[in-house]
């Protein structure tokens, strides 16, 4: 069969664990302890129409600490899908050069269609408001790790997911992920116009969690575990849908102290946004442990190390290639 990284869709709890496992494998190497060659000779095409600091260098490292080499190509200008060349064909030339590809495009459902073209592993890095499969995995991954640490479990716990839920796909393949866990209870506090989608509500609600909307930060952060705040997709559509987003849907200090314990962690998939008018995420956590929004990052890593072993198949030979670093 292919391999091919679409959608949570595709997820165990079991294999979302065999996943991590391979990801815990890696961390000697994400924290440059151990250096692997188990990709050597191999290629990665990076394709990225969309801007991207995380996903795009994050994979691209991830490959090369693994021995294998990049190759990338930013924007629709410097790709010859700028001449009117479709999907079909950029992405049979690619699978000519390159052995697995990761893809950023703006329209959902974009990826698969690049993923229809070839044999080649293909990752989506985020296909519009569709889905960002690996983001979720790294999200997850952190909020085992976190609670972990907390001694805290993953079932019953109360996960509060913040702003736009309507447009920001992390959330979307986030929710999802999650709900393969159990009892979870949601709180999905949104402005009005930018709720999670209805057929996402659906697929959640099957599965029995407990799913409250909200559009009060204060009421639906009360006792939570985990804070997800996200960006406000600005890019994805006209202005007049923003008109309910105000300062009071701002995680900060002062708000996570008044609703929440002190074993909250408070996370978000970056970037957040810095300039004036924005408010998912204040600066006044920079410094407080109960944000992890850098380990968040830092896991980006090792989990995408994991999938690429996966995709490929040679995550069986990742422990025993394990050598020294000598720089
Ligand atoms: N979280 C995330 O996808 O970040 P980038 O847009 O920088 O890749």
């Amino acid at each position: 069969g292919k391999h091919q990284l679409l959608s949570v869709d595709q997820f165990t709890r079991e294999s979302v664990e065999d996943l991590f496992r391979i990801a815990d494998q890696m961390q000697p190497i994400a924290r440059r302890q151990k250096v692997s060659r188990v990709l050597e000779g191999a290629v990665l095409g990076n394709l990225f129409f969309e801007a991207s600091t995380r996903t795009r260098v994050s994979f691209g490292a991830a490959f090369c600490r693994l021995g294998g080499s990049v190759c990338d190509t930013t924007g629709f200008t410097f790709s010859s899908m700028a001449k009117g060349e479709s999907i079909y064909d950029t992405s049979r030339v690619m699978s000519g050069y390159v052995d697995a590809m990761v893809i950023r495009h703006p329209e959902k459902g974009s990826v698969a269609e690049f993923a229809q073209a070839t044999n080649i592993p293909v990752v989506n890095g985020g296909d519009g408001p569709g889905e960002h499969p690996s983001q979720a995995l790294l999200d997850l991954y952190t909020i085992l790790t976190e609670f972990s640490r907390l001694g805290k479990l993953l079932d019953g716990a109360h996960i509060a997911l913040v702003g736009d839920l309507k447009y920001g796909r992390t959330v979307h393949s986030l929710i999802k992920l999650l709900a393969l866990y159990r009892g979870l209870k949601f709180t999905l506090i949104a402005p009005h116009g930018l709720e999670m989608p209805e057929y996402i509500l659906e697929e959640t609600g099957k599965h029995g969690h407990t799913i409250i909307q909200s559009s009060s930060l204060e009421e639906g952060l009360v006792g939570a575990d985990v804070i997800y705040a996200t960006r406000v997709q600005k890019e994805r559509f006209a202005a007049e849908e923003l008109e309910g987003y105000t300062p009071d849907f701002q995680v900060n200090k002062a708000i996570i102290d008044k609703c929440c314990g002190p074993d909250v962690i408070v996370m978000h998939p970056l970037p957040r946004d810095s300039r004036e008018g924005a408010h998912d995420l204040s600066v006044d956590l920079n410094h407080d442990t109960r944000l992890a929004i850098f380990r968040q990052t830092d896991n980006g890593i090792p989990v995408r190390m994991a999938i690429f072993a996966v995709l490929l198949g040679v995550e069986g030979l990742v422990q025993h290639s394990l050598r020294d670093v000598t720089w």
